[in-house]
């Protein structure tokens, strides 16, 4: 099983949607597909139509999972605490699957680190493995505890890179990954890097003028994906809460991320496991 954790430098550089694309195309060729929504934002979660309202009973999100906040009945009658497993929720997608978060999370990221809760994650997806083949961790844009989390518990890292971002923002990042890993904290490695939502008039000029120094670094060399350009098709179909490749199914819209898919499946990223 692949554990993708999706981050980026900053704030909208398209993990959410890239990650939601992918996620969907892999489920569509029968891969088992669970994407964990980590952001406040819950893009991820609103995207799929997968909104959880936390006073509910049995209407569990990531928080709830971090801090193993409620509990659940087992078969016995027996209350135990919640798990990683309990939370997550079909999509309207065949093998795609989901574990929604709510704003709430922000609340909870002070907790999560009072309680070091943050292993959690780690500790529940190791259980997942068997009944997923990938696993996507939509992060948030900024390098939080639960930013943290996903690093700890993954097996991939992917940075999605739009055009705007500063070089400097992706070191942090980038530093924070390998304190973590000179730590023992993570066995997870950056294996490719997405150059993502590529304005069509500028994209010659964006290797050149805008992450030239980013290309150019030891760190970045050789991982560099086939890109993904901006279009107006995505935010359409986030608006009507239905991946890109349901929503909008025509090969020209979906083929930057269909080239996309390959490339990683070549790094062995996406591949399914034989
Ligand atoms: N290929 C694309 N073409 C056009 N717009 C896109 C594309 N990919 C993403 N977007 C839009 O860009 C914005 C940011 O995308 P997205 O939410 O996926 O980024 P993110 O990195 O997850 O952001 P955050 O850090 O806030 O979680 C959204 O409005 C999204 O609809
Ligand atoms: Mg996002």
């Amino acid at each position: 099983m692949k554990v993708i954790a999706l981050m980026s430098g900053a704030a909208n550089t398209g993990k959410s949607a890239t990650g939601i694309t992918l996620g969907t195309m892999m489920a569509q060729r029968g891969q088992r597909v669970c994407v964990i929504d980590l952001d406040r934002q819950k893009t991820s979660t609103f995207y799929l139509k997968s909104e959880v309202d936390p006073d509910e009973p049995g209407q569990f999100y990531i928080g709830d999972v971090f801090l193993r906040r409620k509990r659940v009945k087992q078969d016995n009658g027996v209350k135990r605490e919640v798990y990683l497993a309990d939370a997550i929720r079909e999509t309207e997608i065949e093998n795609l699957f989901i574990v929604p978060c709510h704003n709430n999370i922000s609340g909870d990221a002070l907790d999560i680190a009072r309680v070091s809760g943050a292993g959690h994650l780690a500790q529940d997806i190791q259980a997942l493995d068997g009944f997923f083949d990938i696993v996507i961790l939509d992060c948030p844009g900024e390098l939080n505890i639960l930013a943290t989390a996903a690093v700890a518990a993954a097996t991939d890292i992917i940075f999605c890179l739009a055009p705007t971002i500063k070089h400097a923002d992706v070191e942090d990042v980038w530093n924070h990954i390998d304190m973590m890993q000179n730590g023992g904290a993570t066995k997870a490695t950056v294996t490719a890097v997405i150059p993502c939502i590529i304005n069509r008039v500028t994209e010659g000029l964006f290797y050149q003028e805008v992450l030239q120094g980013i290309l150019d670094s030891d760190r970045f060399k050789g991982l560099v994906t086939a890109q993904i350009r901006k279009q107006h098709f995505e935010p359409q179909a986030y608006g009507r809460q239905s991946p890109l490749p349901i929503s909008f199914p025509k090969a020209e819209v979906t083929d930057d991320y269909r080239k996309l898919l390959i490339d990683l499946d070549g790094r062995g990223i996406t591949t399914q496991a034989a």
